[in-house]
C-alpha cells in the first residue's frame, strides 16, 4: 500500500503539466432543441439573465443537463408574466420528450442534441444519463456496445459518480459492471477518452486493488461503491453513459412532441 502511494504520487508529478493543460472533462454545450417549448423537469437553479450565453454559463456552473431560456418576444420586450428568464435543469428530456409543454415564452436547450438511443436510461441529476447492460460481455465488447448507442463506458472518477452509479447497480440487482477505466501501463489507468487517472485524486479501490499483473487490466464498479480490477476477458455487465452531442437536424428528436 505504501509503495503504491509512492508510485501514484510520482505519477501525478510526472503528469502535472499534462493535467493542467488538458481539462479532464469535455465541456458540454447546450443546443437548441425546441422553440416555444418548456421542460417541466426539476430545476437545479433559476435566474434572470438577459442573454442566452449568460444562461448557458449559469447552466454549466450548476452542471445542468438542459435549460429553458426566454428570449425577448417579437416586440423586442421581455414577457411580462415571467418569473425568471433562465431555468437550468437537473436532467434532460429523454426520447419521448414527455415533460415538454408548449410555452411561447421559452425555448428548450439540451446537451444531448440527438435522439436518445432505444434504451431506458437513468438520469443522475446534474451528472448525466446512464444505463446498465445486463448482457454478459468482455471489456472490448462492452466498449463497442456503448459506442453503438451514442454512449461510452461510464466515467467513475468522482465520489458523486461512484456513489450514484453504485446505487444504480444496486437498484438493478447487479454486483458489478465494466466502466471507463483500463490499465495503460504498469502504474497508470486511463479512461476511454484517454484521460489519465493520475489527473484526478479520488480513488475507490476495493481492498487489495488495483491488483498487479497484466491479467487485471480492466476496471469494474461494484454495488458496494468500490472499484476492482478484473481480467478484460471476463464476461460481465456494462455501465454506459450517454455522450453529449451536436444535434442532427435531419431527425425529429422527440417522437411524441409535435410542434
Ligand atoms: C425577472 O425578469 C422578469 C422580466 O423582466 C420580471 O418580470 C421578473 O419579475 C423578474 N424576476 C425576478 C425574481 O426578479
Ligand atoms: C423501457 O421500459 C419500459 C417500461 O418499463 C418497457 O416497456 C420498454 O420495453 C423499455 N424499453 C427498452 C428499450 O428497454
Ligand atoms: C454495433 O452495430 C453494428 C451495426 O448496427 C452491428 O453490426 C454490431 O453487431 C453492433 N455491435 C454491438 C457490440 O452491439
Ligand atoms: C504510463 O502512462 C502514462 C500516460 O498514460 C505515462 O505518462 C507514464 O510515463 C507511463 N509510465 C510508464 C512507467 O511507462
Ligand atoms: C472479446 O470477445 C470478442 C468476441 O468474442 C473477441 O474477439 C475478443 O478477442 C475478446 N476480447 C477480449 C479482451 O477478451
Amino acid at each position: 500500500m505504501f509503495v503504491f502511494t509512492l508510485v501514484t504520487t510520482s505519477l501525478i508529478m510526472v503528469q502535472a503539466k499534462k493535467c493542467l493543460n488538458d481539462s479532464p472533462q469535455i465541456t458540454p454545450e447546450y443546443h437548441l432543441i425546441r422553440k416555444c417549448q418548456r421542460s417541466q423537469l426539476s430545476v437545479a437553479a433559476k435566474a434572470n439573465y438577459t442573454t442566452l450565453s449568460s444562461c448557458k454559463q449559469f447552466g454549466l456552473d450548476k452542471r445542468a443537463l438542459s435549460l429553458n431560456f426566454s428570449p425577448r418576444n417579437t416586440n423586442g420586450r421581455r414577457w411580462k408574466t415571467l418569473e425568471y428568464t433562465c431555468e437550468v435543469l437537473q436532467c434532460a428530456e429523454t426520447d419521448s420528450g414527455l415533460s415538454l409543454t408548449k410555452d411561447v415564452r421559452y425555448d428548450y436547450y439540451s446537451i444531448y442534441g440527438n435522439p436518445m438511443p432505444t434504451v431506458n436510461s437513468t438520469c443522475v441529476p446534474t451528472t448525466g444519463m446512464f444505463y446498465l447492460v445486463a448482457q454478459r460481455m468482455n471489456y472490448t465488447e462492452a466498449e463497442k456496445l456503448c459506442q453503438n448507442k451514442s454512449s461510452v463506458l461510464a466515467e467513475i472518477s468522482t465520489e458523486q459518480r461512484t456513489d450514484t452509479l453504485a446505487q444504480l447497480l444496486a437498484d438493478e440487482g447487479e454486483d458489478s459492471a465494466y466502466v471507463s477505466l483500463k490499465r495503460s501501463n504498469s502504474s497508470n489507468f486511463i479512461t476511454s477518452n484517454g484521460d489519465s487517472l493520475g489527473c484526478t485524486s479520488y480513488r475507490a479501490w476495493a481492498p487489495g486493488h488495483p491488483k498487479r499483473g497484466e491479467k487485471f487490466d480492466c476496471v469494474v464498479i461494484t454495488k458496494h461503491r468500490t472499484w476492482r480490477t478484473v481480467p478484460c476477458d471476463e464476461s460481465l455487465a456494462a455501465l454506459c453513459e450517454l455522450k453529449p452531442s451536436e444535434p442532427n437536424r435531419k431527425r425529429n428528436l422527440f417522437r411524441n412532441v409535435n410542434n
